[in-house]
């Protein structure tokens, strides 16, 4: 493994927070603070459909990147308050979150309805950011990798080698998700590790070594230089400590270290 070989990747995942003006505010604070990144780690804002243009034009020019939190699979039709993957590149939107934990326990997602938002995604020139993560009881159960192992099958079924390269994943454990319970750098980086090892299984490893993989799940300014330290950890999907300019950029700049 070669983690000089991947591109590091810091995204906010902002979930229901922050109106126009709020989301305006805090990429402004963003963007001075995490300019010297440029080189090293791509530094991406997920924010609410209703911020995304104005994300958009806020981050012009910068090297804040923006993402949806979700997407549909269909290209568009009858499909009361959803939104597809050609609405959001047509605003500018380059990243998108997918099959986040919260989605799929609270809003029905499924491993298949992961894979079809994956390939829309993909399909529309959208870089899709894969949520896959055990709950506490799999955890417990001694079925992590089983659990993971599915996930990430699944969703990335029926993906082309050409598009792969633009598919990062996330590991995020359901039970460490705004909890405050973070996963030890070890849990992460074995299970980290053993998403590297899937996806070579399913392509080859040329490709699973270019592969970005992240950790989310109570990561914070403390605990993140120490989780991006890890060999197989190439970045994080950040809740709550992205919603502070300060705090966010003391893990981008724990990345751009790393
Ligand atoms: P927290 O960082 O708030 O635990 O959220 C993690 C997460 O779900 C990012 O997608």
């Amino acid at each position: 493994m070669n983690k000089s070989t991947r591109k590091a990747i810091i995204a906010g995942n902002w979930k229901m927070n922050n109106t126009r003006p709020e989301a305006k505010e805090l990429l402004q604070a963003i963007k001075p603070l995490v300019a010297n990144a440029e080189n090293n780690v791509e530094v991406i804002a997920c924010v609410p459909f209703t911020n995304l243009e104005t994300a958009v034009n806020v981050t012009a020019g910068s090297n804040v990147k923006i993402g949806a939190e979700n997407v549909h699979f269909k290209k568009n039709g009858a499909y009361t308050g959803e939104i597809s993957a050609d609405m959001l590149t047509e605003l500018g939107v380059e990243y998108v979150v997918v099959g986040h934990s919260e989605r799929r326990q609270y809003f029905g997602e499924t491993d298949e309805t992961v894979n079809l938002r994956t390939l829309a995604a993909l399909e529309a020139g959208l870089k899709p950011i894969v949520c896959v993560g055990e709950t506490l009881e799999q955890r417990e159960l001694g079925i992590t990798e089983e659990v993971i192992a599915m996930q990430t099958k699944i969703a990335l079924k029926n993906t082309c080698e050409k598009c792969i390269k633009n598919v990062v994943i996330a590991y995020e454990p359901v039970w460490a998700i705004g909890t405050g319970k973070v996963a030890t750098p070890e849990q992460a980086e074995d299970v980290c590790a053993f998403i590297r090892k899937t996806v070579e299984g399913l392509f080859n490893k040329e490709i699973a070594d270019g592969m970005t993989i992240q950790y989310g799940g109570s990561m914070n300014a403390k605990n993140c230089a120490e989780l991006l330290a890890k060999p197989n950890i190439d970045g994080g999907l950040i809740g709550g400590a992205s919603l502070k300019a300060e705090d966010f950029n003391t893990i981008v700049q724990a990345a751009v270290e790393g």
